[in-house]
C-alpha cells in the first residue's frame, strides 16, 4: 500500500508550484527509497507467510542453491533405506527384521534412514520434482529419492522387504575390482524372465558421482516431474516406469546388447515393454568411460530371487496363509532353493515380493521364533540364519528420524509393531 502511495505523493508536490525541482528531486529521491524498503519488506514477509510448497511434511527449505546440510558428511559404504512415513516406530514386523538382518551383517558400514521429514537434509530441493509431494506411492517416492542419494553419496540403495544373510562387501569389492560404476540387478541376464522387468528396483549398488545415477535422478525428474506419472515418455507398464523404463535407456548406452523385455520373444504382451531402444544411435559404440556389474536376480547359484510365492502366499488368494514349516512342500522346495545358494560367496540376500506376502502380514508374530517353537517356520529359519536372535536389543541401535547404530534398546518397539500391524500397500 505505501509503495502505491508513493506516486501521489510526487503528485502533491508538484501541485505546489513554489517548490523548486532541487526540491522535487530530493522528495522524489526519498519517495523512491521509501519505496523500495517498503517492496523489501513485503517480499521478506511473503516469502514468511508463503505455504511450504515442499509439502505438510517439508522441513525447511534450502536456497535452490545451497548442498544439502549432509553434503560432504556420509561415507559412500552406506545402506540406505526409505519410507516415506519415517522408521520410528518400524511400518511393520518384517521390515524391522529385514533391516536389522542388514545392520547385523554390515557392522563396517553406514545406515541411513531416509523418510519424507528428513529427506531434504540428504537432497536439495531443487533435486526433488515439484510433483515429487504429491505423488501417492510410497515406491515412486523411493525410487526418486534412492536415485539421488546414490548419485550424491553412492552405497546401497536397498528395499526393506530384503532379508541380508552376509556382508555386502562381496559386492562391493566387487565393483572395486572391477573399476566398475555400479551393481545392478539385471532380468534375463543370464536366467529367463516372463515379466517386463529389466533392472531390479528394489537393490542398487553404486560409486558416489556416478553419471549413471546423476542421469537417472535426472531423468526421473523430467520425465515424471511435474505430471502425474506420464508413462508413455518411457513406455511400459507404470509401475516400472522408474526403474526400468528409465534405468534402461542409460543402461545400453554402455551394453547395447543387454537382453530386454522389448527383444525377448518369450516375454507376454511385449507391447508394454519399455521402449528403450528408440533412443539409442545405432552406430554408437558402446560407452566404455563406465562399466557396471551385471548380475542375475534369477541366477541359480547366488541370484537374491527364490521362488518365495507359494510358500509365503506372495500375491496369490485372500485366506489365512498356512505357516511356511517344513511339512509344507512348496517351504521345504523353498528351504532347499536356499540350500543350494547359501553357501555361494555372490548370494547376500533375498527379496521378498509384495510386501513379503500373506504369512508376513497375518502372522508378524511368527517371522522369529525360538529354535524349538512347535511353531518353527522358513521365515523364522532364515532370520535366525541372518543372525538376529530373538530377544536382543536392536541390531540397528536406536531409531529416531536416524539410527544410531549398535546404541540404545528398542525391543519395546519391536514388539509394539508386532502387534499393531500396519502395512502400507504399495510398499515392496
Ligand atoms: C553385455 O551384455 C551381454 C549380453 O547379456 C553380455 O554377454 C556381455 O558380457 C555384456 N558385456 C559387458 C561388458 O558387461
Ligand atoms: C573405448 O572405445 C573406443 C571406441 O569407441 C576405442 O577406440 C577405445 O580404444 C576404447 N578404449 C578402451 C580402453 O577400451
Amino acid at each position: 500500500m505505501q509503495v502505491a502511495d508513493a506516486p501521489s505523493e510526487i503528485r502533491r508536490s508538484s501541485d505546489l508550484g513554489s517548490v523548486s525541482w532541487k526540491h522535487l528531486g530530493l522528495a522524489a529521491l526519498v519517495s523512491y527509497a521509501l519505496g523500495i524498503c517498503t517492496f523489501l519488506l513485503w517480499s521478506a514477509l511473503t516469502a514468511l507467510t508463503r505455504p511450504n510448497p515442499r509439502g505438510p511434511n517439508g522441513p525447511k527449505v534450502l536456497k535452490d542453491s545451497e548442498y544439502p546440510p549432509k553434503y560432504g558428511k556420509i561415507p559412500e559404504k552406506t545402506i540406505w533405506f526409505y519410507y516415506n512415513k519415517g522408521w520410528d516406530p518400524m511400518p511393520n514386523r518384517l521390515v524391522d527384521l529385514c533391516v536389522q538382518s542388514f545392520c547385523v551383517n554390515n557392522p563396517d558400514w553406514n545406515f541411513e534412514f531416509v523418510s519424507d521429514s528428513n529427506v531434504l537434509e540428504y537432497v536439495s530441493p531443487e533435486m526433488l520434482p515439484d510433483a515429487y509431494w504429491t505423488w501417492h506411492k510410497p515406491a515412486n517416492k523411493k525410487d526418486m529419492v534412492m536415485a539421488n542419494v546414490l548419485a550424491l553419496y553412492g552405497g546401497v540403495a536397498a528395499d526393506s522387504t530384503i532379508l541380508n544373510f552376509k556382508s555386502l562387501n562381496v559386492l562391493w569389492n566387487r565393483m572395486l575390482t572391477d573399476a566398475a560404476d555400479a551393481v545392478v540387478y539385471w532380468y534375463r541376464f543370464t536366467e529367463p524372465w516372463p515379466e517386463h522387468d529389466s533392472s531390479a528396483a528394489w537393490f542398487f549398488m553404486a560409486r558416489r558421482d556416478t553419471g549413471i545415477f546423476r542421469r537417472y535422478a535426472q531423468d526421473i525428474k523430467t520425465h515424471f516431474g511435474n505430471v502425474h506419472l506420464d508413462v508413455s515418455r518411457v513406455g511400459g507398464k507404470p509401475y516400472l516406469a522408474f526403474a526400468t523404463g528409465t534405468v534402461e535407456p542409460i543402461m545400453i548406452e554402455i551394453n547395447s546388447s543387454l537382453p530386454l523385455c522389448s527383444t525377448d520373444p518369450n516375454t507376454a504382451g511385449r507391447k508394454t515393454c519399455a521402449t528403450a531402444m528408440t533412443h539409442h544411435v545405432a552406430a554408437n559404440k558402446d560407452l566404455n568411460n563406465t562399466k557396471v556389474v551385471f548380475l542375475d536376480p534369477n541366477d541359480q547359484n547366488h541370484g537374491p530371487q527364490l521362488n518365495t510365492w507359494d510358500a509365503l502366499c506372495i500375491n496369490n488368494g485372500f485366506l489365512d496363509c498356512p505357516t511356511p514349516s517344513l511339512s509344507r512342500p512348496s517351504a521345504k522346495d523353498l528351504w532347499e532353493q536356499y540350500q543350494g545358494r547359501k553357501d555361494n560367496p555372490y548370494f547376500t540376500m533375498i527379496k521378498l515380493f509384495g510386501g513379503g506376502g500373506r504369512f508376513a502380514k497375518q502372522h508378524p508374530e511368527l517371522l522369529l521364533l525360538n529354535k524349538d517353537d512347535e511353531r518353527e517356520n522358513v521365515m523364522s529359519m532364515w532370520f535366525k540364519d541372518a543372525g538376529i536372535e530373538l530377544d536382543k536389543p536392536n541390531y540397528c541401535g536406536s531409531i529416531s528420524g536416524q539410527m544410531l547404530k549398535n546404541e540404545g534398546l528398542r525391543s519395546e518397539t519391536t514388539d509394539q509393531s508386532a502387534s499393531t500391524f500396519r502395512f502400507p500397500t504399495e510398499y515392496v
